[in-house]
């Protein structure tokens, strides 16, 4: 059972981006503790970040194609703008959860509004990089009541 992770815009600078809301940890340590709870779980898990709108969407659809378990996404700033990653991920239908390292809904205005959400299965915010495992754990949860 194959699990895609998604790391949306800016998140490959995990580690120096405002590190007083992300943390000090990079990309490659938050991969690094899902690739350690997956192997517990059981799960394989595949990474992909991206920068781009397009790119991602694309990776969404081959995930759909390639018949994979679920989606963890974290869609970065796209949560909040992004009509058409709400639509890959509607489209797929794909069971997915997002997730966020800092609390969306304690921040400015604007990140209280996800496109996102009311797609996927759930929504975790605020956990720093707990947030991708706290999700991988969920996912995994709604995926077995489906096999
Ligand atoms: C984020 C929150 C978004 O609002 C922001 O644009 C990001 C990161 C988070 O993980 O906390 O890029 O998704």
């Amino acid at each position: 059972m194959k699990v895609l992770i998604l790391h949306g815009p800016n998140l490959n600078l995990l580690g120096t981006r405002e590190p007083e809301v992300y943390g000090h940890r990079t990309l490659d340590d938050v991969n690094r503790d899902v690739a350690a709870l997956a192997e517990e779980l059981g799960l394989q898990v595949e990474f992909y970040q991206s920068n781009s709108e397009g790119d991602l969407i694309d990776r969404i659809h081959l995930a759909g194609r390639e018949k994979m378990a679920g989606i963890l996404i974290n869609p970065g700033g796209l949560t909040h703008t992004s009509v058409s990653l709400r639509d890959a991920l509607a489209a797929t239908s794909l069971p997915a959860v997002e997730v966020h390292l800092s609390n969306v809904h304690a921040r400015e205005e604007f990140r209280r509004h996800s496109y996102i959400a009311p797609v996927v299965l759930g929504q975790i915010s605020g956990f720093g990089a707990e947030s991708y495992l706290l999700g991988l754990r969920g996912l995994l949860v709604r995926i077995k009541e489906n096999y």
